[in-house]
């Protein structure tokens, strides 16, 4: 039987939050000072990646899930946390490495993200139960526009990959350009850009 919609928006939501949290991991083993080129490459893109997946969910998931969740306050709760999460990375977008709070901005990101991601996968997707919802349109609708917001991002296009976590092991091969370990400590702001304006 064919994966329905709603559990490959899920999927791919997850898959999403599982490489952010690799990603706050990676740069708890770095020295930030010592390393600044790679942690802010990092950091970079982390915050662009939770950009890209932030606005998926704002502008389509969450009006969606609204209409099927059994206690749609969880919605609210999201959005506000939602809001709360981009005032910490404008505030990071203004920072660099060698500033004293730099980490630990991060790193209160990293633990606020991991208490919201709780939340969603948890309470939100498992509520999301009512019927009417025409999941197959959102799903589109949230491909379309994950694409289009990687690329103006300059992130690599992944979403099929990210729907399919088992197969990832393969990524590596698959993806010359870049893949999820090369990528922070290999991106520089110019390689981002030539990736940005890049067709497929
Ligand atoms: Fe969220
Ligand atoms: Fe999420």
């Amino acid at each position: 039987m064919a994966t329905s919609a709603k559990t490959q928006i899920i999927d791919m939501l997850k898959a999403d939050h599982k490489k952010v949290k690799k990603a706050f991991k990676d740069f708890e083993k770095m020295d930030p000072q010592a390393e600044s080129e790679s942690a802010e490459a990092l950091v970079e893109q982390t915050l662009a990646a939770i950009e890209v997946h932030s606005s998926l969910e704002e502008q389509i998931f969450y009006p969606a899930a609204r209409s099927a969740i059994k206690e749609e306050d969880l919605i609210d709760e999201a959005e506000v946390e939602h809001m709360t999460v981009k005032v910490l990375i404008e505030q990071l977008k203004s920072m660099s490495a060698s500033d004293d709070k730099f980490a630990a901005t991060f790193k209160v990101l990293g633990e606020y993200i991991d208490h919201h991601v709780k939340e969603e996968e948890n309470e939100m997707f498992v509520q999301l139960t009512r019927p009417g919802v025409g999941w197959d349109a959102v799903l589109e609708q949230m491909q379309t526009q994950r694409a289009q917001l990687l690329e103006e991002k300059g992130l690599p296009p992944e979403a099929e990959e990210a729907t399919t976590p088992a197969g990832r092991s393969s990524a590596g091969s698959r993806a010359s350009r870049s893949t999820d370990e090369s990528r922070p400590q290999a991106a520089s702001r110019s390689s981002k850009r030539s990736s940005a304006s890049e067709k497929k």
